[in-house]
């Protein structure tokens, strides 16, 4: 390689000249900085979610279809992928979650300036004192269900990570947290990408009732990984995961593209449904679930992406 471009250098007005090489390098650099941009545009999630999508970005884009499309995003959670999408391409999204909090959330960000969101937040108490006030929003969000004092609790409890029962209560201890500037901060950049933008669809189906709108072109799926653990997955059994391969078939019996998110092992656990994919292309990914782990030892874990339709080679 050394060889070659030194050679580059001596001969100088063929192709590969010194001045072929400089375009090169400018187009290489003008690649980087639009890139870069691109990212520095990117906003963060408002919750913290265990499987967030936002380190992934630019494995997960760089596989979806070309083109056009209207999308279903099928299962949001923080709602990384949608946010960011390119607006020129996804002119439509639909955001999906079975958390009905979360969607209202979504919706109300949609619909309400930054100042009165701020406002009625500050209203039920963005930091509780102590762990007495914690439960206190708690349960009055068991209770009634808002999905203000849901945002709260997700910026409040134990490490942000959401966690509910198998009947639905929110469980998750006090994490001697709130809301702070930094949460407000995050908030208004990504308030300014949702307010009154319409190209945004929020549904708040189990995916099992939900009818695929009839618009919709291309399905990004990132449901709960049965092979890892998460407080939002005690609700997710075995049927759903045999119907989501149903659902897989579906899709492509109609012409509709997908990408699902899913690990084929994790740990010593491995995923039984794994000959169901077959009929399809897969690819693996490098995700926070492979990286090493502390002890610098790899783990078996794998994530990969599987798609109905061929994506470019790594
Ligand atoms: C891995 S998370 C999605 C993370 C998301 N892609 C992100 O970047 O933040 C999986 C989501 O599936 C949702 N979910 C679980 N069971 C569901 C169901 N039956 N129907 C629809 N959504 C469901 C959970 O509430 C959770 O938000």
């Amino acid at each position: 390689m050394i060889a070659k471009r030194l050679n580059v250098k001596r001969t100088g007005d063929e192709t590969g000249t010194i001045e072929e090489t400089k375009r090169m390098r400018c187009r290489d650099l003008k690649e980087c900085q639009r890139m870069k941009k691109k990212k520095s545009n990117r906003v963060k999630s408002l919750f913290n979610y265990t499987g967030n999508k936002y380190d992934l970005l630019d494995q997960l884009y760089s596989n979806f279809p070309k083109g056009k499309h209207v999308m279903l995003d099928l299962f949001c959670g923080g709602g990384s992928v949608f946010v960011n999408l390119e607006d020129k391409r996804f002119a439509k999204t639909y955001a999906n979650d079975a958390i009905t909090p979360l969607i209202e959330f979504f919706r109300y960000l949609q619909k309400e300036k930054f100042g009165v969101i701020k406002k009625e937040l500050i209203k039920r108490k963005i930091y509780p004192k102590d762990k007495a006030e914690y439960l206190e929003i708690r349960n009055r969000f068991n209770l009634h269900g808002n999905f203000l004092d849901f945002f709260i609790l997700s910026s409040s409890c134990h490490n942000n990570l959401i966690r509910f029962n198998r009947t639905g209560l929110f469980n998750q201890s006090w994490g001697r947290r709130g809301i702070t500037d930094y949460t407000w901060k995050k908030m208004k950049v990504y308030h300014k990408k949702i307010y009154q933008n319409s190209r945004f669809v929020f549904l708040n189906e189990d995916f099992m009732n939900l009818q695929v709108p009839d618009d919709v072109t291309f399905v990004y799926l990132d449901p709960p990984y049965q092979v890892c653990e998460a407080g939002y997955n005690s609700t997710w059994e075995q049927k759903h995961e045999k119907y989501l391969y149903q659902f897989l078939d579906q899709l492509d019996s109609k012409g509709i593209k997908f990408l699902l998110s899913t690990m084929l092992n994790h740990k010593e656990k491995k995923n039984e449904l794994n000959d169901k994919l077959e009929n399809f292309f897969s690819k693996n990914i490098v995700s926070n679930y492979t990286k090493i782990n502390r002890h610098k030892k790899p783990t078996n874990s794998q994530e990969v992406i599987v798609t109905n339709y061929e994506t470019d080679p790594i």
